[in-house]
């Protein structure tokens, strides 16, 4: 295989080399961001399912580590170690904590292609989740089922216990469980075939959250990962109530709310042990086009978790982390972007050959709605003279209120235009566009709507455009080269 460096992100998160896919066992300790992920650490495609690791302080730069928890071979039986969750044990509930200190413990699905069963198995840490030891009682909750994974496990202070949200993926169920000791778990209650069903269920979560901020008004967010890559949507979300037993969506069981309206957000966990109400999570971009060496697979921005009142009833907006957007600001001088006030007829280029050549940046404009039909970037432009020869066109369409990205070579459209229906606020469209290599993640009207989708550009096609079809007033355009 051709290496690709062309298109290995920047300020996303990549295996050093081979196969990953969903976030697991994100949690937040002592200062430092855990992430796992489903890895293969010997090919560059899906087999042999373990549990990587990286480590971050800042949640935009990386460090990698060994495996943390590997592959289970025996004699009979290998056990792949699928999507799961890891917990703070402060209070040593578990009994696994030495010295009278907590441990780690990783809660995952032990998938047995063997057996063709899958089942929920614990593993605990006493070195800060470097390593992982499995729990000899192995499997915790058993159903004997194939289909049965993805258990996210939260701890419920008010009632001093454990809760896991866990998946049949094909019966498109969820099951709550609840434990004292993460070892021992009783059925709390099935939440099912409600929302969008025409795909299976996995990586569920069931997270608290404040509504505005306020601790008066707490919600349930549920979010149920439904079967990409041929559904338009990969991840959807229920709000609702949790009675300590029992989830009780908001919304009729028809209704459907969405995550992101690309189809290559997936999988998507939050982070367990932030502090105060904080909810930020993380999602896997399937990689459904392009080849990519020696790495496949990338994560999506860690996002911030927002639960808002709006006229439709309450709906999650997402930011990016606010953890990273506040160090942004130290970039030197020559890799920002800032001008306030401006008009575009036509278009405008933004790059030059120092800077924004990078295609690893990230792109935060405010645009008055009015006097243009369209209006928005033509990034990864490649150029032939003067003449652009492909393109990918980020652009908001003002009469139809929607915001689409084309893939555009030789004055043809390739594959798919991607769409969402968005409305301006106040008369203005914000986009926050973060493009990295060979991900775009667009953020709309303060993360009312996001789309992610994947492109595969030239080497060269590094053009960066802001166009407008009419005249397009631009209230501010900020921008950060993240790029070498
Ligand atoms: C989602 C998923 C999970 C499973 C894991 C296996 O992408 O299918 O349901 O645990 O990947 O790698």
């Amino acid at each position: 295989p051709v290496p690709t460096p062309q298109w290995r992100p920047v300020y996303h998160f990549t295996a050093e080399k081979n196969w990953l896919n969903d976030p697991n066992g994100l949690i937040y300790l002592n200062g430092v961001y855990h992430m796992y992920y489903q890895h293969n650490p010997f090919e560059n495609k899906w087999g042999h399912m373990s549990w990587g690791h990286a480590t971050s302080r800042d949640l935009l730069h990386w460090q990698h580590l060994p495996v943390a928890i590997p592959e289970i071979e025996t004699k009979d039986t290998t056990t792949m170690i699928f999507s799961g969750s890891a917990v703070w044990d402060e209070h040593n509930t578990s009994g696994f904590g030495k010295h009278g200190k907590g441990a780690i413990v990783a809660i995952y699905t032990g998938h047995q292609p063997k057996q063709g069963k899958e089942s929920q198995f614990i593993a605990y840490s006493n070195d800060g989740g470097l390593t992982y030891t499995n729990y000899t009682g192995n499997p915790v909750v058993d159903i004997n089922k194939g289909d049965f994974r993805d258990p996210s496990v939260i701890w419920l202070e008010d009632q001093r216990k454990w809760l896991m949200t866990v998946a049949e993926p094909g019966a498109h169920k969820i099951l709550f469980y609840s434990s004292a000791n993460l070892k021992e778990w009783e059925l709390l209650s099935e939440f099912s075939n409600q929302g969008d069903t025409r795909k299976i269920w996995e990586c569920p979560s069931l997270t608290p959250m404040y509504v505005d901020g306020d601790p008066a008004k707490k919600k349930w967010v549920l979010m149920i990962s439904s079967g990409n890559p041929d559904a338009q949507q990969g991840l959807q979300y229920f709000t609702g109530d949790f009675d300590g037993r029992r989830f009780i969506n908001d919304n009729p069981a028809e209704s459907k709310l969405f995550i992101d309206y690309g189809k290559t957000f997936y999988a998507a966990i939050p982070f367990n042990h932030l502090p105060g109400n904080k909810q930020t999570m993380i999602g896997w971009l399937v990689p459904f086009e392009t080849p990519t060496h020696p790495w496949r697979g990338q994560m999506s921005i860690p996002r911030d978790m927002l639960l808002k009142h709006t006229p439709q009833g309450v709906r999650l907006y997402q930011q990016p982390a606010a953890v990273i957007t506040s160090s942004l600001v130290k970039l030197p001088a020559a890799k920002r972007l800032s001008k306030k006030q401006f008009t575009v007829t036509g278009g405008l280029t933004l790059n030059n050959t120092k800077r924004f050549h990078s295609n690893a940046y990230w792109l935060d404009a405010t645009f008055a709605t009015g006097g243009a039909d369209e209006f928005g970037f033509r990034i990864a432009q490649q150029k032939n003279g003067d003449k652009v020869v492909a393109e990918t066109v980020i652009g908001y369409n003002a009469q139809r209120q929607e915001l689409y990205i084309t893939q555009i070579k030789d004055g043809n459209v390739t594959g798919n235009t991607e769409k969402m229906a968005v409305s301006p606020e106040d008369g203005k469209v914000r986009l926050q566009v973060l493009f990295d290599k060979s991900s775009l993640e667009v953020f709309v009207n303060g993360g009312e709507k996001v789309l992610t989708t994947l492109l595969f550009p030239a080497e060269n096609a590094t053009g960066l455009t802001l166009f407008a079809k009419g005249a397009v007033q631009v209230d501010t355009l900020k921008g950060w080269d993240l790029g070498k």
